[in-house]
């Protein structure tokens, strides 16, 4: 099968390196605007693809993401309805994505900026500190990556809460909220915010000064989803309120982040450059594969999102 390597951002083909050789057995990679036919094209690996990318693949069957995340390949204009759209599904990401959370959670709750800060002027004061259960944690998201996360923020003693999109049952150590009330309901009860959701129409600027008024007050925003899903200046609004104490970014609407955004020099914000973990290319290639044996066998593709939902 010939996969067509397409992106405006990025050079695939250094990206999977050697990689390529390794599947070549069953998959041929070839670069996108190639001379000759594009019609033997059934398959393609994508990242922030020109508008126009798809319409030289008329028997193109499915489109891989370099991430989990799929939503700047669904925004393409060229793909068509019936292309399957597949994304990265690693456990290897989900504990990298979980130490981030982890971090930063610890961060917020031990107050290691207070510290940083009481060090740089040789300040020796004790902090008064709290336990982990004093210290509610709630996910936007309860998917692949934010089970992971759950899991393991529960087993350090953090009360864990989880919202998504259809009702998962409440376990011993997360409890489970779903739909506008159980969002409420959650935000009621969060100090700690993880942004975990998939960038959609419903998702989208779902970070805002509404919701950050329903959460206790002086709490933390950590945010790994995607940069539209926050309004910017509404986070800014509700450091300088009180309303959070800090926030941990790792996503941001343009990337990189430009050297004017008031971001890079807030003294409660922690910027990273969407580091929160690092997919294996690996990963990748086993998913470039499993997609080309799918369409070979007439199968759906493992990992393929539901193009009605958009994740
Ligand atoms: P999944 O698709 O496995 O999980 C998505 C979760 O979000 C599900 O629980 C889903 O609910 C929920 N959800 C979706 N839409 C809504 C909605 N409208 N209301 C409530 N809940 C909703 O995704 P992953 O866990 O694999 O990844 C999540 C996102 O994390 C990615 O899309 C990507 O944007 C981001 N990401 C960021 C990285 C980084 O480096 N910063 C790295 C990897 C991922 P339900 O269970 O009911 O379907
Ligand atoms: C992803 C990402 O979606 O890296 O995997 O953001």
């Amino acid at each position: 099968m010939r996969c067509a390597l397409v992106s405006s951002s990025l050079d695939i083909r250094g990206y999977l390196g050697a990689e390529i050789a390794r599947i070549a057995d069953r998959v041929e990679i070839v670069d996108h605007r190639r001379n000759g036919s594009d019609a033997d094209i059934g398959l393609a690996v994508a990242w922030h693809p020109p508008d126009d990318a798809f319409d030289r693949y008329p028997n193109l069957k499915a489109v891989c993401s370099l991430g989990a995340g799929v939503d700047n390949i669904v925004a393409c204009p060229s793909l068509r309805p019936d292309i399957d759209v597949v994304r990265i599904v690693d456990p290897v990401q989900a504990q990298m994505m979980s130490g981030f959370v982890i971090w930063h959670v610890l961060s917020h709750q031990r107050r290691f900026a207070t510290y940083l800060a009481q060090q740089r002027d040789a300040v020796w004061q004790r902090i008064r500190q709290r336990s982990a259960q004093d210290v509610p944690v709630g996910l936007l998201g309860y998917g692949e990556i934010g089970q992971r996360v759950a899991a393991d923020l529960a087993q350090l003693g953090f009360p864990v809460m989880a919202w998504s999109r259809t009702s998962k049952p409440t376990s011993a150590t997360v409890r489970g909220f779903h739909g506008a009330s159980g969002l409420s309901a959650m935000l009621g009860e969060t100090e700690v915010l993880v942004n975990l959701l998939p960038l959609t129409p419903e998702t989208q600027g779902i970070l805002n000064a509404e919701l950050f008024a329903r959460m206790r007050r002086g709490g933390y925003l950590i945010q790994v989803g995607r940069g539209e899903h926050l309004v910017d200046a509404d986070l800014v609004a509700a450091l300088e309120s009180g309303q959070l104490d800090g926030a941990a970014l790792d996503v941001f609407t343009a990337e990189p982040l430009a050297p004017e955004h008031p971001f890079w020099h807030h003294p409660n914000i922690v910027v990273t450059p969407h580091d929160a973990c690092e997919v294996r290319v690996e990963a990748v290639a086993t998913t470039i594969v499993a997609t080309a044996d799918a369409i070979r066998n007439g199968r759906r593709p493992p990992n393929a999102i539901d193009r009605q939902r958009g994740y």
